[in-house]
């Protein structure tokens, strides 16, 4: 299946190396953010060596992850701008939603729903990791007034909610719509996959 030489090249290995530390440590900053979270979350603590070393290697971890992200971002932007047929697909997002996708428009690399979703993570990173310098007590929080840091602590705990529902959303649509994750996992998909989902994008690649 996966050498089929009829399959489209989505990814390249370089791409998905980086989109994969990207999430491993999203993974990893998820568990222990919110394991200093809440007290209730604390035991998840145990899975990176106790409280003390979650508290050092967090924001050690969300500096790979801004700098994996940052290359990723400028990888992947120009195949983000939103056009008019985009917009028209968001509209028409429910319907597709409830089983009828006869109405959407041809969509490129990416629809309308991954480039916002693009963008928000784009917005997301970049106040996680400002709010995370200033509250990062080792080294920078001594420099900022309590308010800023107070401010600082706030904004990191909504935006990590929102980015942490963001992702969900966004790995429940890449195993939602099926023959997806391979993309990330091989490089290829399917052409039958390429034309139902992303037509502009399969007659750009296979000029059909
Ligand atoms: C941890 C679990 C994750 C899974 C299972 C996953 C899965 C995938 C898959 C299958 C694709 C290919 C979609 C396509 O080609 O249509 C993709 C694309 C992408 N993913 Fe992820 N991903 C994960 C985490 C993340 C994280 C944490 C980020 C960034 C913070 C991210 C950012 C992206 C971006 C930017 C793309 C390209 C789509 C675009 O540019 O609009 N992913 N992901």
């Amino acid at each position: 299946m996966i050498r089929d030489p009829h399959d489209l090249q989505r990814y390249t290995a370089s791409e998905r190396a980086n989109h994969w530390v990207t999430g491993i440590c999203f993974i990893l900053l998820a568990l222990s953010g919110l394991s200093l979270f809440h007290p209730a979350l604390f035991p998840l603590t145990m899975l990176f060596g106790g409280g003390t070393w979650t508290r050092i290697l967090h924001p050690f971890i969300g500096v790979v992850m801004m700098l994996f992200f940052v290359v990723m971002f400028f990888r992947f932007q120009g195949l983000n701008r939103m056009r008019e047929a985009d917009w028209e697909w968001v509209k028409r997002a429910k319907e597709m939603v409830n089983g009828d996708d006869h109405n959407m428009p041809e969509m490129g690399k990416y629809n309308g729903g991954q480039k916002l979703l693009f963008w928000f993570l784009g917005v997301a990173m970049l106040v996680l990791f400002v709010s995370g310098i200033v509250i990062w007590r080792a080294y920078f929080s001594a420099s900022f007034p309590i308010g800023v840091v107070r401010l600082g602590a706030l904004l990191h705990a909504v935006f990590a909610a929102l980015m942490i529902a963001a992702i969900i959303v966004h790995v429940y649509a890449a195993i939602w719509v099926r023959g997806t994750i391979r993309a990330m996992l091989y490089g290829t998909v399917t052409r039958a996959w390429a034309k139902q989902h992303h037509r502009a994008w399969y007659k750009q690649m296979t000029g059909k």
